[in-house]
């Protein structure tokens, strides 16, 4: 059993707002290899408040009012709040678990070193920053999953190229580059490979289990929401955030990659990954490779055995 802690920027609940942070948190709930035991949340997608009491909103519908919930960095280290959200009116504000996210991710993997994985799908605003409170932190995890980046291809939603959960907060990545654990990064060029169509979002909405419905509702209305801003045709969204939760149970899923990855600072290339797969072993005269793996990337995922993976556990769920 693999024991987690998930830090999202969950919007989904809130109209025009994207979606996969919902499914990853039911995922997490539903793979019965994965024991749930921290919801820490981070400005991104929305702002901390409104992720916070999405995230509770969320949990009471999926019947796990009991797992706790943190709230975490209201904005990016450095750089200005993203995104500002909106609560609808009917979503309670219910009260998170008291203290501050960093705080209770290092007490938690202080308390069971090496048995936590950490599981990031919004900005690494929370995890640089305890990484920052504690030194060791990063080195008594038992693995670091990252939804974010993007290494090959010229795919972007952000920067060109670039990938938005590292465009919100180049300057976490950086510290999470630096920390000495090599984080599995499951990024954009991936994630955008695994889709759910508006029909399927529809046929969920649906249903008679509630959160089939409620979910399906949402992720229809985020397909139209991208096709009417951003992707004028697109009858799909991606599902970036649940395959990263995959990942912990199911590495076999993606092929990894170890490689040198650093992140631009500059506003220019703001959230670039360089990624330099070459950086093991001796070049082509026998030198060292100067570099060392901080990374191991997921460069290519088995569409149809994640689907069958999803799927199967959302199932699970009333
Ligand atoms: C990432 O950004 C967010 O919009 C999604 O939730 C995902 O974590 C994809 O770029
Ligand atoms: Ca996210």
């Amino acid at each position: 059993m693999e024991r987690v802690v998930l830090d999202v920027d969950l919007a989904m609940g809130a109209p025009g707002s994207d979606i996969d942070d919902g499914f990853a948190l039911a995922l997490a709930l539903a793979d019965p290899g994965i024991a749930l035991e921290l919801v820490t949340t981070v400005n991104g997608n929305t702002d901390a408040d409104t992720a916070t009491a999405l995230t509770l909103e969320l949990l009471h519908r999926l019947g796990r009012p009991d797992v706790p919930v943190v709230r975490g960095a209201t904005r990016p280290l450095v750089r200005p709040q993203a995104r500002q959200g909106s609560l609808p009116e009917d979503v309670p504000v219910r009260e998170p678990r008291e203290g501050v996210a960093a705080e209770a991710m290092v007490e938690i993997v202080r308390a069971h070193p090496g048995e936590i994985t950490l599981v990031a799908v919004g900005p690494l605003t929370n995890v640089a920053l305890a990484m920052r409170l504690d030194p060791g932190f990063a080195g008594a995890l038992k693995s670091l999953v990252i939804m974010g980046g993007v290494f090959e291809g010229q795919t972007n939603n952000a920067a060109m190229p670039g990938e938005f959960n590292i465009w919100c907060d180049p300057e976490a990545a950086a510290v999470v580059l630096d920390s000495g654990i090599a984080a599995k990064w499951v990024g954009l060029d991936v994630t955008l490979q695994v889709r759910v169509e508006r029909a399927q979002a529809l046929e969920m909405a649906a249903s008679d289990r509630q959160f089939t419905a409620f979910a399906g509702e949402y992720t229809a209305a985020w397909i139209d929401h991208i096709a009417e801003i951003d992707e004028p045709g697109i009858t799909s969204c991606a599902m970036h955030d649940p395959l990263a939760v995959a990942a912990v149970t199911r590495p076999d899923l993606l092929t990894w990659r170890d490689a040198h990855v650093a992140v631009s600072q500059a506003d220019l290339t703001r959230g670039v990954m360089v990624c330099d797969f070459r950086c093991t072993g001796s070049g082509p005269d026998g030198t060292p490779r100067p570099a060392r793996p901080n990374a191991s990337v997921a460069v290519a995922v088995d569409v149809a055995g994640f689907n069958n993976h999803f799927l199967k556990n959302l199932e699970a769920i009333a």
